[in-house]
C-alpha cells in the first residue's frame, strides 16, 4: 500500500483486511511493515548498522517503535555488538553469533562490517542496501510482504563491487529475531525415507540447533520449516512465529539462543562445504526465507503458510485446478508390466472415473529393474511394441490424461548415456563413484548437462501427449566434484545444480503450458517452497500405509497445503504388515491429492464399488480439502482418534474426517468440536456412513463448535466423513 498516511493504519486492519503497508519514518530512521496479521520493524542505529526492532502482532503506530540504539559493552567478553539485534550482520568486528554473510578477500582479509547505504519502497517490497564500511561489497536485503498472510519473504543479493575477487563462505537469506526475554519452544519436521515430516517439539536453549541438508537435495531427514512459540501455544491459541526456506539443495536453518536473551533464526545456503567466488561485478542471490506470525496457534500458522503457497507460490496461484484423481501402478506392478497389462488397468481405472493415468518407472531403456537404463529416455520396445503413443491414445480414449515418470538427474552406470558421457556425473577424478540404488548423479550444474536434460524432457513432452511428469530423484549426492572448472569454482555445484534444475522446469512449463509436474524424491525428499514455484504437488512419502500416513500427513500439513500432498490408496498388507479397511485408506488419502496405487486386478466387486463411491465423493469435496482452511482437531500423535476439518474458502462447505486407531475398554466414541464455522449460520450435516445416529440433519455453527459431533468410531481402524453444507 503506497499512499496511506501513517495514521490510517488502525482503520486499515478493519476496513482493508488484505492490505499491507511499508512505512519509513525518516526522522528516526525506522521502517514498519504491517499487514492485518503481523508487523515487522527495523531501524538504523547511530553508527549505521541495521537493527531488528519488532516482529509480532500488528502495530498501528510507528511512533511506538523506538529508534535503534547502540548498546554498551558489558565486559570485554560481552561486546555491545552482540547485544544488538543486527538485522543482517557481516562476520567482522567482535561478532560471534551466526552471521548473514562471511567472506574472504583475495588478500586474505575477512573482516566485513555492513552499514546502511540506501533503501527504496515499491508497493509491498522494501529493499535496503548495506555496504561494507570500507569496500564496495554490498548486501541488498529484500522484504516482500504478502498481504493475505502477512508473511514476509526475505532474501539478499550479495554483490562484489571491488576490483578483486572475493569468496563467500556464508550467504544467508535472513535472520529472524523472536521478542526478547521469553523461553521458547521449537517445532520442526524430521524423518527418513518412508517416515518423512514427523513433528518434533523441544525447548530452545542456549547454544545452537541446526536444521539442515548436506545431501544435495532438500532431504527426507529434515524439512526447511520451523515454528517457535513460547511453549504454551496449541492448535487454536498462542503466539507462533514460523518460517520456511525456499531452497531444494543444501540448506541450513540455525536456531540460536545467545546469552543475551536473543533467540535468532538464521537461514540460507548451507555453510557446509560452501565457497562461492564472486569476481569483480558479480553477485549471488540467496533463496527466499519466508517468515510469518500467528496470534492463534499452530493451526493458524499453517493456514497462513497454505494461503501463501496456494496464492503466491505455486504455478497458476489460486487459478490452479484441484488435483485430478490419478492411477499409478508402481506399488502394484513395479517394473514388471506390459502394454496389454497397462491397458487392462487403464480400463479399470477409467471405470472408477480416475482422471489421470500414470506410467511409473520401467517404461524406458533397459529398465527392467533398478540396475540399468536410467539416462536412456527412449521407450522400451519390448514393453511397448506399438510405441507409447498407442497406449496414450488408448488412455485418452478412455477419458483420462496421461502422465509419465522420469528421473532425469540420474544415470545407471549400465546405460548408454553413461557409456557415452562418464564425465557427466559429479565426481572427483580417480576417486570412487559411490552408487546408491545402482545410480550416479549427473552434474546438473554443468550447462551442457542442463541443456541435454531440458531437450530430453522437451522432446518427450512434444512427441507424446503428456499432461504430467512425476519427476523423481532417488538418491543423495556423493563425491560432488566438478573437475572441469577451476578448483575455486567447484563448490558452486551445490548452488548451480539447483538453479539449473529450476531453470529446466521453468522452461518446460513455459513451452508446454498444460504440463504439470509432481516433485518426488524417493517419496518426500524434495518438498520445499523453492521447487513449489515449478511444481503442482509433492509426492509425500513412499510409505502409503494409511495409519503411518496420518502422522506423515499431519507433519506435512504443518508447513504445506493439502492440495500439494499427493496421497495414494494402495494394497494391504502394506508397510508394517498392517492392514486397514479400504474406506479408511481412501479417507486418509482424500485429505490431499487423491491417487490410487493398488492392483485393480485384485479388487473384488465390493472393493470396486466402494472405490467408485469414494472417488465420486473426492471430486465433490476436493475443492474444499485442497484449497480450504485446515483445522487439525485431534492429532494421531496424542490421540486414539484423528480428526481433521476443512472449510471451503467461501465458508459454504466443510468436511470432517475422523479416524480411530483402536478402541479400548469399550470406551465411548470421541466428541469432535468443529472449528472455523460461522456460529450464526445453519449447516446441513450428513454422515457418509451413518456414524452420527442421533444427530439432527441441520445444526447451527454455534452448536457444532460448542457441543461438537460424536462420531461413532468403533473397533480398529474405523473411519468416517461428515459433510457440512451451509444452508443459511
Ligand atoms: C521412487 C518413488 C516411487 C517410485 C519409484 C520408482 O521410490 O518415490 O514412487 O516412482 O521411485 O523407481
Amino acid at each position: 500500500m503506497r499512499s496511506l498516511p501513517i495514521g490510517c493504519c488502525f482503520a486499515l486492519f478493519f476496513a482493508c483486511a488484505a492490505l499491507a503497508q511499508i512505512q519509513y519514518d525518516a526522522s528516526r530512521k525506522v521502517w514498519l511493515i504491517t499487514s492485518s496479521h503481523s508487523s515487522y520493524a527495523m531501524g538504523i542505529g547511530p553508527t549505521g548498522q541495521l537493527q531488528h526492532l519488532y516482529w509480532g502482532a500488528p502495530l498501528w503506530r510507528i511512533a511506538d517503535v523506538p529508534a535503534a540504539q547502540e548498546s554498551h559493552d558489558i565486559s570485554s567478553f560481552d561486546p555491545h555488538q552482540m547485544l544488538e539485534n543486527e538485522e543482517f550482520p557481516g562476520w567482522g568486528g567482535p561478532r560471534y553469533y551466526e552471521p548473514g554473510l562471511k567472506i574472504t578477500r583475495a588478500n586474505g582479509d575477512r573482516d566485513l562490517v555492513l552499514h546502511y547505504e540506501r533503501h527504496s519502497i515499491q508497493e509491498n517490497e522494501l529493499e535496503i542496501a548495506l555496504k561494507d564500511i570500507r569496500d564496495d561489497i554490498e548486501a541488498t536485503l529484500y522484504y516482500r510482504v504478502y498481504p493475505d498472510s502477512g508473511i514476509i519473504g526475505r532474501w539478499a543479493v550479495i554483490r562484489n563491487g571491488t576490483n578483486q575477487p572475493i569468496t563467500l563462505e556464508s550467504a544467508q537469506s535472513a535472520t529472524w529475531y523472536m521478542p526478547r526475554g521469553v523461553s521458547y519452544r521449537l517445532s520442526y519436521l524430521s524423518g527418513r525415507w518412508a517416515a518423512e515430516t514427523q513433528l518434533n517439539r523441544e525447548p530452545v536453549q542456549e547454544g545452537m540447533k541446526i536444521l539442515e541438508s548436506r545431501l544435495g537435495h532438500t532431504g527426507h531427514n529434515l524439512n526447511p520449516w520451523f515454528a517457535i512459540d513460547p511453549g504454551n501455544a496449541d492448535e487454536q491459541h498462542g503466539r507462533v512465529w514460523f518460517g520456511a526456506l525456499a531452497w531444494s539443495g543444501n540448506w541450513r536453518i540455525a536456531i540460536e539462543q545467545t546469552p543475551y536473551q536473543q533467540v535468532r533464526v538464521t537461514g540460507g545456503f548451507n555453510t557446509f562445504d560452501f565457497a562461492y567466488p564472486l569476481k569483480p561485478g558479480e553477485s549471488l542471490e540467496t533463496p527466499v526465507f519466508y517468515g510469518g506470525y500467528s496470534n492463534s496457534g499452530f493451526g493458524e500458522a499453517s493456514r497462513l503458510l497454505h494461503q501463501l503457497e496456494l496464492a503466491d507460490i505455486q504455478p497458476h496461484g489460486l487459478k490452479a485446478r484441484a488435483r485430478p484423481v490419478l492411477y499409478n501402478s508402481w506399488e502394484a506392478t513395479e517394473f514388471n508390466f506390459t502394454e496389454a497389462g497397462q491397458k487392462e488397468l487403464a480400463e479399470k481405472a477409467a471405470k472408477l472415473a480416475i482422471e489421470l493415468f500414470v506410467i511409473d518407472d520401467g517404461w524406458f531403456g533397459k529398465r527392467n529393474n533398478d540396475h540399468a537404463g536410467l539416462g536412456d529416455w527412449v521407450v522400451n520396445p519390448q514393453k511397448f511394441p506399438n510405441g507409447l503413443n498407442a497406449l496414450i491414445s488408448y488412455v485418452n480414449g478412455l477419458g483420462m490424461d496421461f502422465g509419465l515418470w522420469v528421473e532425469p538427474e540420474m544415470v545407471n552406470p549400465d546405460s548408454d548415456l553413461y557409456r557415452a558421457h562418464p564425465d557427466w556425473v559429479m565426481n572427483f577424478p580417480g576417486r570412487p563413484r559411490s552408487e546408491l540404488r545402482n545410480q550416479l548423479v549427473l552434474n546438473l550444474a554443468r550447462d551442457d548437462v542442463k541443456e541435454y536434460i531440458f531437450n530430453v524432457l522437451d522432446k518427450l513432452a512434444t512427441e507424446y501427449k503428456i499432461s504430467y511428469f512425476k519427476w523423481d530423484m532417488n538418491r543423495t549426492f556423493a563425491e560432488p566434484g566438478w573437475p572441469e572448472v577451476a578448483p575455486e569454482e567447484q563448490k558452486e555445484l551445490w548452488v548451480k545444480y539447483v538453479r539449473n534444475l529450476y531453470d529446466i522446469m521453468a522452461r518446460l512449463r513455459a513451452k508446454h503450458p498444460n504440463l504439470e509436474i509432481e516433485s518426488c524424491s524417493g517419496g518426500g525428499g524434495r518438498i520445499d517452497l523453492g521447487i513449489l514455484r515449478y511444481v503442482d504437488e509433492f509426492w509425500t512419502s513412499d510409505n502409503t500405509e494409511a495409519f503411518d500416513r496420518l502422522r506423515i500427513q499431519e507433519g506435512f500439513s504443518q508447513a504445506y497445503a493439502p492440495k500439494l500432498m499427493s496421497a495414494w490408496v494402495t494394497d494391504v498388507p502394506n508397510m508394517n504388515q498392517r492392514s486397514t479397511p479400504l474406506q479408511y485408506r481412501f479417507l486418509v488419502a482424500m485429505q490431499g491429492a487423491l491417487g490410487v496405487g493398488a492392483n485393480l486386478n485384485k479388487w473384488t466387486d465390493e472393493d470396486t464399488q466402494l472405490a467408485a463411491k469414494m472417488i465420486a465423493l473426492d471430486k465433490k469435496i476436493r475443492d474444499t480439502v485442497q484449497f480450504g482452511k485446515l483445522y487439525r482437531i485431534l492429532s494421531p500423535r496424542t490421540s486414539d482418534t484423528t480428526a481433521n476439518e476443512y472449510v471451503s474458502r467461501d465458508g459454504t462447505e466443510a468436511v470432517l474426517f475422523g479416524f480411530r486407531h483402536s478402541q479400548e475398554y469399550n470406551t465411548v466414541p470421541p466428541i469432535i468440536y468443529l472449528e472455523g464455522l460461522d456460529a450464526h449460520a445453519t449447516y446441513r450435516v450428513e454422515s457418509i456412513d451413518n456414524k452420527l445416529p442421533n444427530q439432527q440433519q441441520e445444526a447451527s455453527g454455534a452448536w457444532l463448535m460448542q457441543n461438537g459431533l460424536q462420531l461413532q468410531l468403533k473397533g480398529d481402524f474405523d473411519s468416517t466423513l461428515v459433510l457440512l453444507h451451509r444452508v443459511q
